[in-house]
């Protein structure tokens, strides 16, 4: 990694080395052979998500033979969902095989970036987090790849500070903790705490999890894949290949039931009787999901039968303050603690980071005038050259692989930055109507989903009420418009010095064919006259 430590410049900067960051670093040499990009991560180690959330129980909840890049398939994964630890390896290995891992620089953490018209760049400030000490670095485009769920949820009951155990969010884990005979207290019922729970149930001495609302869970098997099967995948040209594009379709199926329609209704209410026939079955009277199915939580870890066991109890109850050993409830009761583990989930705070755009503007100054937080394409916005999100606004799927977003996006942005990276021009932006436009259908869309309304959660942005995590159309809408698009959505400049090279060239052409029709006229002249 030396040499980049040295640099202050490059072409490109990536933030995140997460699967968003992989793709595009992977994508940059791939589709513009351009090894001029560093990437910066907060992190001490590549992986993002994988890296970050190693809780026991961790895994994909979507076939990893479809949550992996296109151009790296993988015939080695050992189960249909594999854990953490094998999404990261292939991850280490992919960003290998491509060279990534040395533009990788970690412990830095981006605090802000200021665009500059004079030199057409982006003047990046980072902090190194081993020292503290800021520096900046210049580059031409800025890919902000920090992910989605990133900024663990904070919590907010008072009396954490005189708490003598360990207080810890699943994603930022402590891997030496014991929790062996420990009393352990879980906030939160999504996806983590689902796979935590029955990870940790052996070990405990008891658990108490605190939930907020009932949430329906559905029954799955996580089934291992056989010696026979990663043969076929390995040796059988296209076997791969063709699973992806089931396993795509498949899901995109079940994305019918976000809809607010006669169709959408029914594929909820299948699910959702499905789904409490289900909890009925193995754990009868221990959780009543009440509103209506939004998430999707596969119930691979089987959670719902370890709440019929003895030493862990469900409470709606919530937590309102916390001693030194113990927790105290709404209603009073006290509950012995050794051990807080939050699986409250994320803040969607990534995006505050300052974004000085042209003319001073602030992204913030943007987003007020726009009205609501947005990118065109969950891309680009107008105003900030250069500049591209890979999991903007408005870029999730509740249903699907969140890997097939990335790539879809990140071809977008190879597309759009083409004439930059080849230096045929110096910047390139969204024109302001189109991200009008885009985004006025985005939430007219949107409202026709139950991601309105009925599920309400980190998706709605307090300030503007408005949905600012949801891609509300399909898979194939997706990549159409991140395949197809419009060249003239966007502007481009000619660069300056190549703008005055190129009319010098056209002076000399007409100059040359000035000459060339005056001599001719004269020719022709004298010989007729
Ligand atoms: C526990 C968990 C399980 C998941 N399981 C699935 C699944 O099964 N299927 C699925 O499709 N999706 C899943 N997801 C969603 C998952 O986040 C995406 O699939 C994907 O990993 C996102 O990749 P990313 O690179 O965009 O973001 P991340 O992997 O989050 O990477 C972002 C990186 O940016 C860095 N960063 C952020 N801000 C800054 C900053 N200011 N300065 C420096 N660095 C910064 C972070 O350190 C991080 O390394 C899961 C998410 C979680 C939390
Ligand atoms: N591969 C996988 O299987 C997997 C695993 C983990 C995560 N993920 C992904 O990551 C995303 C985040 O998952 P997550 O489970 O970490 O978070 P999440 O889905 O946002 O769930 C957080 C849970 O914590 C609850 N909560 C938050 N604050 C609380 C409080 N103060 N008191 C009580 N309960 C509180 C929330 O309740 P409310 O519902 O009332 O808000 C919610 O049930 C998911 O959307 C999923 O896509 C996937
Ligand atoms: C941050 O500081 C450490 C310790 O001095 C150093 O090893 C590392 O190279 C620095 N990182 C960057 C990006 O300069
Ligand atoms: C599903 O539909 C049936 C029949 O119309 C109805 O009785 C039932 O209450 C519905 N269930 C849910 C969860 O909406």
């Amino acid at each position: 990694m030396a040499f980049s430590e040295k640099r202050t410049s490059s072409k490109v900067l990536i933030i995140g080395a997460g699967f968003s960051g992989l793709a595009t670093a992977c994508q940059l040499r791939r589709e513009h052979n351009c090894d001029d990009y560093i990437i910066y991560d907060r992190s001490s180690a590549p992986g993002g998500t994988w890296w970050a959330n190693k809780y026991p129980g961790c895994a994909v909840d979507i076939p990893a033979v479809f949550y992996s890049l296109s151009f790296a398939p993988n015939p080695d994964f050992s189960k249909v969902y594999p854990p953490q630890a094998e999404i990261l390896e292939y991850f280490n290995r992919v960003a290998d095989k491509y060279d990534v891992s040395r533009h990788i620089v970690q412990n830095t953490e981006w605090e802000g970036a200021y665009w500059q018209e004079p030199t057409r760049s982006w003047l990046v400030k980072l902090k190194n987090l081993s020292t503290g000490q800021v520096f900046y670095h210049d580059c031409k485009i800025l890919i902000s790849a920090v992910g989605a769920l990133v900024n663990p949820n904070t919590f907010g009951a008072p009396g954490a500070e005189i708490f003598q155990g360990d207080i810890v969010h699943t994603a930022a884990w402590k891997e030496d903790m014991s929790l062996r005979e420990k009393d352990v207290i879980v906030v939160g019922n999504g996806c983590s705490a689902a796979q935590l729970i029955p990870a940790i149930a052996k070990e405990a001495r008891s658990i108490t999890q605190f939930i907020r609302t009932p949430q329906f869970y559905l029954q799955n098997e996580n089934k291992q894949i056989d010696d026979n099967w990663k043969f076929i995948f390995r040796y059988v040209p296209g076997a791969l290949r063709l699973l992806r594009l089931m396993v795509f379709l498949y899901l995109e199926s079940t994305a019918v039931r976000f809809n607010i329609n006669p169709n959408g209704n029914k594929a909820r209410n299948l699910s959702s009787e499905r789904s409490k026939a289900y909890i009925q079955r193995n754990a009868p009277g221990e959780l009543n999901p009440r509103r209506i199915i939004c998430r999707r939580i596969f119930d691979n870890n089987k959670y719902i039968s370890c709440l019929q066991k003895s030493n862990i109890h469900l409470t709606e109850d919530p937590i309102v303050e916390i001693s030194s050993h113990s927790i105290f409830t709404k209603s009073g009761q006290e509950y012995p603690a050794d051990a807080i583990l939050l699986a409250t989930g994320f803040a969607l705070t990534q995006y505050d980071v300052e974004l000085v755009g042209r003319n001073g503007r602030t992204r913030d100054q943007h987003w007020d005038n726009f009205g609501y937080k947005e990118a065109y394409k969950s891309t680009a916005m107008s105003g900030f050259p250069n500049f591209f999100y890979v999991l903007g606004p408005n870029s999730g799927k509740g249903h699907t692989s969140a890997i097939y977003s990335i790539e879809n996006y990140v071809n977008l942005v190879m597309k759009v930055i083409a004439p930059v990276i080849q230096d045929r021009c110096s910047f390139v932006e969204v024109k302001p109507d189109r991200e009008k436009d885009y985004n006025v259908n985005l939430h007219e869309k949107i409202a026709t989903t139950i991601f309105d309304s009925s599920c309400r959660s980190y998706f709605i942005d307090y300030k503007t009420e408005k949905n600012w995590f949801i891609y509300p159309w399909n898979s194939f809408v997706m990549w159409y418009s991140t395949h197809s698009g419009r060249s003239d959505d966007w502007t481009y400049d000619v660069r300056p010095d190549k703008n005055r090279v190129f009319r010098f060239r056209h002076l000399l052409l007409l100059l040359a064919l000035s000459i060339i029709l005056i001599s001719f006229t004269m020719i022709v002249r004298e010989k007729y006259s």
